[in-house]
C-alpha cells in the first residue's frame, strides 16, 4: 500500500521493520503491513498513497534508522509533519508537477484550457496554484472561483482541500450550493455548482464576474446547460478586456478544465486560440469484456459479476466500481450482492457502498480505504465517471446506460430518460479501472451495440426546453435569446417553445419583455413553474403549504423506506389492503394516518398518505415531522429524519427568499385546513404552475398526457403525447393504479415505460380558473380536432 521511491536514508529496511515488530511485539507483520505510515525525517521525496487511509500505526526515523516518534494517531502525525505530508500528497498528482506551468500560463493568458486524465489533480490542486496566483495580482479582496456540474462534487472537494491547505472549511474554502453556504467574509476560494455562479451574474453584485478574479470552470466536457451559459457569458467578459485594452479592467482570468474530450471544441470557440496546458496522465492497461448476448436484468448481472470478481481473488487486493443509473437500481443492485453474499465463504468481506448524488453524508464511506479483511465495491452513477475519483478501483462494472435529461420536440415535454451512453463515456468509465494497477473492465452489453454508440455525449443544450435559461437571458437583458453565443446554439423551435411558454406562464408579455412577474420568477432558486405556484399561493392563502411543499419536492427523492418491502422490481408492494375508502375523490377531513411504532424505516409515502395525490402527501410527511409524529412513533431513528430536517432548512430559505421578495405577503393569512377549501386551494396554486403538465386518465392504467398548441392566434388543437403510468413512488402508482379523470404532474421519467413522477388529482374546471387565457374554451371549440371528451369536459366545467 506504500510505495518507496527513493531511500535517503543508510540503513537496511528489513531491519527497520524487524525493529517495528520487536516494538510493537507483533508476532508476525502481515496483519499491520498495509497500516503502516513510515516518515523519515528530511525525507520528502517519499511516496505513499492513499493518505486519506487510516493510519493504525505510524513511526518517524531519524536518518540512521532510529525511531524517533511512534504513534496511533493521524492527528499526531498531521501536527508534525503537516508541510511534508501536503507537499508529498501533491507530489503524486500529476497535475502537480506541471505547477509553474500552469500559473505561468494564466498569468499571461485571458482563457486557458487544462487538460488532463480524470484523477490527475485537476479539481483539488488547480484552485490552489490559482488563489497563489490571485493573490500575487489582486491581494486578498477578490475570489477565485472553482465550478462543478454537482453537488456532491462541489462539497466534497472543498472539504478535501480545507483539508490540504490546512484550514476549516468555510474560512479561506468555502462552497456553496443551491440552498447550502459554507463561507465567510475572508473566502478567497469558492467552490460552487453551475448553476450558483450563473444565478450570481444575474444579480447587480457580481454582475459581468464582479469581484472575481479568476473563475475555474470545471468539467467543462459534460457540457450541461450551464456550462454553456458560463461559457458564453465568459466570452463576452474577456471580449470586454479586450475592447477596453485591459486599462481600466481588473484582472480577470477563465480557466476551462475538462477530461481528454473535446478540446478542440472550445479552442476554437474562444478567441484568439487560447493557450492549452496538457496534463498526462498515468494510466494503465484496462481489459475490456463484452457479453457475448444481451441481458435482461443488467441490474442482477452486475451483482453477479461482482460477486463473481470478488470470489475469484480471494485474498488478493483490488476494488470494484459499479456504473448503473439511479438510486433505484443501485439499491436493488445491494440487495442482490447481499443475497449473494449470505450463503458463501470468502476470506474477504465484500463492502458494497452507494454513491449517487442523494449520498450527502455517506460520502467519506466512499472514499475510505476498506480494511484488508474487506474488498469496497462502490455501486455508483455516472457521479463516478468523471466528477469524483475513488481510489482503489481495479474492476468496472458498466451497464452502458445512463439517465440522461431529454426534451422531446414532438411532445415538448422534458423528461428523464435512461439511454446508451457515449464511446466518450464508456472510455472514462474505463479509465477508472487502470489508475493504480493495470484493471479489468465489465459491459453489460455486446461489443456490437457498443460499436453503435455515438462517440461523444450531445451537449445538454441540445435536449432540455430551455425554459429557465430563456428566461435567465432575458433577466440579462439579452432581447433576443437566439443571439446569445452559444457553443452549439438550441434549436429556433426550442427557443420559440420556451419563449411561448414564458409567455402563457406570464413572465413575459407579448412583446418579449420580462414582466415585473417573470424577474421574481428568477429570484427564486426554484424551476420557474414552481415559483409561479408559490406566487400564486398567497392568492389562495396557503403560502405556508406550498413553501413545504416546495421544500418537500426538494428531497422527495431522497425519502427511503422501500427497505421494509421484499421486492420492489415487481412493481409495487404492500399497497392493497386499507387504502380503498380514500379513493373518495375528494378526501377532506383526513390530514394523516399514524404510522406504526417501529423502528424500521416505513414508507412516509405510505403512511402518510393523502388520497388526492402525492403533493398532499408530502405536505403530510412535513407536517407530521414538524409535529414530531415520527418522535412519537419510535421514527427519531428514521433515516428520513435527517432528509426531513433539510426539507425544513430548505423551507425557511425559501420562506426567506419570498419574503425578501414580496415583503407583502403574510404567510400567516391561513386558509382554515378544516375548509372544504383548503386541499383544492393548495393544489390550484401548485396547477398555477404546473397547468401544462396535465395529464387525463384514458384506459388500462395509463393516463394520457396533453398539451395544447397554438396553431396561430385563433386556434388551437389538442396534441396527446404520450400514454404514461404512475410512477411506482406515486401514491397513485403501484400494482393498483388509482384512476382520476385528471392529474397533473410534476415530470416524466421514461424507462421502458413512460412514467408520471409526483402526481395530484384535480378537476377540470381548475384548469380555466388557474389559466384562463391558455384554456381559452371558446378558442378551443373552434378547433377541428376530434378530441371531444377533453372539450366536453372543459366545456361543461366552465358553464
Ligand atoms: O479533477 P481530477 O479528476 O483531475 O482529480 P481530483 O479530483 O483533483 O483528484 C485527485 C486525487 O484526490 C484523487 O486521487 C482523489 O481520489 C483524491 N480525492 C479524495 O481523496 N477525496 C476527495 N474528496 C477528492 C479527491
Ligand atoms: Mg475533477
Amino acid at each position: 500500500q506504500f510505495k518507496i521511491k527513493f531511500v535517503p536514508i543508510l540503513c537496511n529496511f528489513g531491519l527497520l521493520l524487524k525493529k517495528i515488530i520487536k516494538f510493537l511485539n507483533l508476532g508476525s507483520i502481515n496483519y499491520y503491513y498495509s497500516n503502516f505510515l513510515f516518515i523519515f525525517k528530511n525525507a520528502t521525496d517519499f511516496i505513499f498513497e492513499n493518505l486519506e487511509q487510516l493510519w493504525k500505526v505510524f513511526f518517524v526515523f531519524d536518518l540512521k534508522g532510529k525511531i524517533k516518534m511512534a504513534g496511533r494517531e493521524k492527528g499526531l502525525i498531521q501536527r508534525i509533519k503537516n508541510k511534508t505530508i501536503k507537499k508529498m500528497a501533491q507530489d503524486l498528482l500529476p497535475v502537480s508537477r506541471h505547477e509553474k506551468e500552469i500559473i505561468r500560463t494564466v498569468a499571461k493568458n485571458q482563457v486557458v484550457l487544462i487538460v488532463g486524465a480524470t484523477g490527475s489533480g485537476k479539481t483539488t490542486q488547480v484552485p490552489q496554484f490559482m488563489l497563489e496566483l490571485k493573490r500575487e495580482q489582486v491581494g486578498k479582496s477578490t475570489q477565485v472561483i472553482c465550478t462543478q456540474p454537482r453537488q456532491v462534487a462541489a462539497t466534497s472537494v472543498a472539504e478535501r482541500v480545507a483539508k490540504e491547505m490546512n484550514c476549516s472549511l468555510g474560512s479561506t474554502v468555502g462552497y456553496q450550493i443551491r440552498f447550502e453556504r459554507k463561507a465567510s467574509d475572508n473566502t478567497e476560494l469558492m467552490y460552487v455548482t453551475e448553476g450558483i455562479l450563473v444565478r450570481w451574474i444575474l444579480s447587480p453584485e457580481h454582475a459581468n464576474f464582479k469581484g472575481f478574479s479568476i473563475v475555474i470552470v470545471d468539467e467543462a466536457h459534460e457540457r450541461t446547460v450551464n456550462t454553456d451559459i458560463l461559457m458564453a457569458l465568459l466570452k463576452k467578459r474577456i471580449q470586454m478586456s479586450k475592447d477596453s485594452n485591459n486599462k481600466d479592467m481588473p484582472f480577470f482570468r477563465a480557466v476551462i478544465m475538462s477530461a481528454t474530450m473535446d478540446k478542440n471544441r472550445f479552442q476554437s470557440y474562444f478567441p484568439g486560440n487560447p493557450d492549452v496546458v496538457d496534463i498526462p496522465g498515468r494510466v494503465y492497461p484496462v481489459a475490456r469484456n463484452f457479453l457475448s448476448e444481451p441481458v435482461q436484468d443488467y441490474v442482477k448481472t452486475a451483482a453477479e459479476i461482482a460477486y463473481g470478481i470478488h470470489s475469484s481473488l480471494g485474498n488478493e487486493s483490488g476494488d470494484i466500481l459499479i456504473f448503473l443509473t439511479g438510486s433505484q437500481e443501485i439499491d436493488d443492485c445491494i440487495r442482490h450482492i447481499d443475497d449473494l453474499k449470505r450463503g458463501s465463504q470468502s476470506p474477504r468481506e465484500l463492502l458494497a457502498i452507494k454513491f449517487h448524488s442523494h449520498i450527502a453524508n455517506a460520502k467519506q464511506d466512499v472514499f475510505r480505504k476498506a480494511l484488508s479483511s474487506q474488498r469496497k465495491c462502490v455501486v455508483a452513477t455516472n457521479i463516478a465517471e468523471t466528477s469524483l475519483t475513488i481510489d482503489g478501483i481495479v474492476y468496472v462494472i458498466d451497464c452502458g446506460m445512463s439517465k440522461q435529461k431529454l426534451y422531446d420536440e414532438a411532445k415538448h415535454v422534458d423528461a428523464l430518460e435512461i439511454r446508451p451512453i457515449s464511446k466518450a463515456s464508456v472510455k472514462q468509465r474505463v479509465g477508472r479501472a487502470g489508475r493504480t494497477k493495470p484493471g479489468m473492465s465489465f459491459h453489460l452489453y455486446p461489443l456490437k451495440n457498443y460499436e453503435m454508440l455515438e462517440n461523444e455525449n450531445q451537449p445538454e443544450i441540445l435536449r432540455v426546453s430551455m425554459i429557465y435559461e430563456t428566461l435567465c437571458m432575458l433577466a440579462l437583458g439579452i432581447e433576443n435569446p437566439l443571439e446569445f453565443d452559444y457553443i452549439d446554439p438550441p434549436s429556433e423551435t426550442t427557443v420559440a417553445r420556451a419563449v411561448n411558454m414564458l409567455f402563457h406562464l406570464k413572465a413575459i408579455d407579448d412583446k418579449g419583455k420580462l414582466t415585473k412577474e417573470g424577474k421574481h420568477l428568477t429570484d427564486f432558486p426554484l424551476d420557474p413553474r414552481l415559483s409561479k405556484a408559490l406566487l400564486a399561493a398567497s392568492k389562495y392563502g396557503v403560502v405556508n403549504e406550498v413553501l413545504s411543499i416546495a421544500a418537500m419536492l426538494e428531497i422527495h427523492e431522497k425519502l427511503s423506506g422501500r427497505s421494509d418491502s421484499k421486492d420492489n422490481n415487481s412493481d409495487d408492494d404492500d399497497n392493497n389492503g386499507d387504502d380503498d375508502n380514500d379513493n373518495d375523490g375528494n378526501g377532506y377531513g383526513r390530514r394523516y394516518k399514524k404510522g406504526p411504532s417501529q423502528n424500521r424505516p416505513k414508507n412516509p409515502m405510505k403512511i402518510y398518505k393523502h388520497c388526492d395525490g402525492d403533493h398532499l402527501t408530502l405536505l403530510n410527511i412535513f407536517n407530521a415531522y414538524k409535529h414530531k409524529h415520527f418522535q412519537e412513533s419510535g421514527y427519531y431513528r428514521d433515516p428520513n429524519v435527517g432528509h426531513l430536517e433539510r426539507a425544513d432548512k430548505i423551507r425557511g430559505r425559501l420562506e426567506f427568499a419570498l419574503l425578501r421578495i414580496l415583503p407583502e405577503i403574510k404567510t400567516s393569512d391561513q386558509c382554515d385546513y378544516k375548509s372544504r377549501h383548503y386541499y383544492p386551494n393548495i393544489l390550484k396554486a401548485l396547477l398555477s404552475g404546473y397547468f401544462l403538465n396535465v395529464a387525463t386518465y384514458g384506459y388500462a392504467d395509463k393516463y394520457w398526457t396533453f398539451r395544447l398548441a397554438s396553431l396561430n392566434d385563433k386556434h388551437k388543437v389538442v396534441e396527446f403525447l404520450d400514454r404514461a403510468k404512475p410512477h411506482r413512488s406515486s401514491v397513485f402508482g403501484g400494482n393498483k393504479v388509482q384512476r382520476r379523470p385528471w392529474v397533473f404532474f410534476h415530470e416524466v421519467v421514461v424507462q421502458q415505460t413512460v412514467f408520471l413522477r409526483i402526481l395530484s388529482a384535480i378537476q377540470p374546471k381548475w384548469l380555466l380558473e388557474v389559466a384562463p387565457d391558455y384554456f381559452n374554451v371558446e378558442q378551443l371549440a373552434r378547433d377541428k380536432s376530434s378530441v371531444a371528451s377533453i372539450l366536453r369536459d372543459l366545456r361543461n366545467a366552465s358553464s
